[in-house]
């Protein structure tokens, strides 16, 4: 009797991390008694019908390497119905028995839509911003997080020789956690995040003014990337204090990288337990952390769980950074 094949693809935006998952799935897929393939760019190498036969050697020398083998994208063709339809005739035209999906939520819901058509999906989160409400940790944030560090401890050392203040854009279009938790790291005198609303004259304008009366001189403010605008932010603080200020925004630096040891643990714990999964029969559930576990939950479930932002620890930045 042949072997079952299953698929593996990356979809959305990339995140360090995503080959250690894309290894995992591969070797204990191979563990299991699977044929395993790779999909290549996403859901548009399901329409597209691009899978590529993987071996335990293809992915040999990729734990430790930024970005993804198997190339990513958004597919607004696999967004339709008929897209779905597509892909999941695809799948069993090939005899693709099961498909592990690793990305974001948009991605989520395509795992779901693909296995209401019948064909099983088992979805990973990979994304640096942490948003995937239904799990404490997303595969690429941590890596993330650490560029960013690195990049804002760079600006701090100019920043502190000329007495300015740097405005930096972090990424996070709906999501602050990287703007929060880098924010605390770098010593920021104000983090602004798309939770929670802001006033400019006292959430940044009145901190800088404080902080300089005590006798700071040199100032970072984080903002994330869903709040916006670090160039009339800056233009502000310079009007408005005498400090003189620069905006910096760090973009796409912070999707790559070699992932950290984090990450590269928990895509393989992620990539192991979701080949499990399929192994065991299961369809339409994501692999998700909670308190340092992992487990699995139903999609559709996991779509609805609603964000919860750690306003504790917004407050806390709040008093560390003055
Ligand atoms: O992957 C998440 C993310 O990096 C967001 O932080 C950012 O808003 C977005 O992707 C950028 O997407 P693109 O790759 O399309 O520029």
């Amino acid at each position: 009797m042949c072997a079952k094949k299953i698929a593996v693809l990356t979809s959305g935006g990339d995140a360090p991390g995503m080959n250690a998952a894309v290894r995992a799935v591969v070797r204990t897929a191979i563990d299991e008694g699977f044929e395993v393939y790779g999909v290549m760019r996403g859901y548009n190498g399901l329409l597209k019908n691009d899978f590529v036969p993987m071996n335990i050697r293809s992915v040999s020398d990729t734990i430790h390497k930024g970005g993804t083998s198997l190339y990513t994208a958004r597919s607004p063709e696999f967004n339709s119905p008929e897209g779905v339809a597509k892909a999941a005739k695809n799948c069993m035209d090939n005899d693709i028995y099961g498909v592990v999906v690793i990305g974001g939520d948009g991605s989520f819901r395509g795992a779901r839509d693909l296995s209401n058509a019948g064909v099983p999906c088992i979805a990973i989160p990979g994304t640096i911003d942490n948003d995937i409400t239904s799990s404490d940790y997303t595969i690429g944030f941590d890596t993330a997080m650490n560029t960013v560090v690195d990049m804002v401890d760079r600006l701090r050392d100019t920043t502190e020789s000329h007495d300015r203040c740097s405005v930096v854009e972090v990424m996070g279009r709906r999501c602050g956690d990287i703007a929060l938790y880098t924010g605390i790291a770098t010593g920021a005198t104000a983090i602004l995040v798309p939770e929670v609303p802001y006033d400019i004259e006292k959430d940044v304008i009145a901190r800088i003014k404080s902080s300089s009366a005590t006798g700071k001189k040199h100032f970072i403010v984080i903002v994330a990337e869903g709040v916006g605008g670090v160039e009339e932010i800056s233009k502000r603080i310079e009007a408005e204090t005498g400090i003189e200020s620069r905006p910096s925004i760090l973009g796409h630096v912070q999707r790559g990288g070699s992932p950290t040891l984090r990450d590269r643990l928990i895509a393989s714990q992620m990539g192991y337990k979701a080949v499990k999964l399929l192994k065991e029969g299961k369809s339409n559930r994501v692999v998700v952390m909670q308190n340092s576990e992992i487990i699995d939950l139903d999609i559709t479930e996991a779509l609805n769980v609603k964000r919860k932002f750690d306003v504790d620890l917004f407050n806390a930045s709040k008093v560390l950074s003055n």
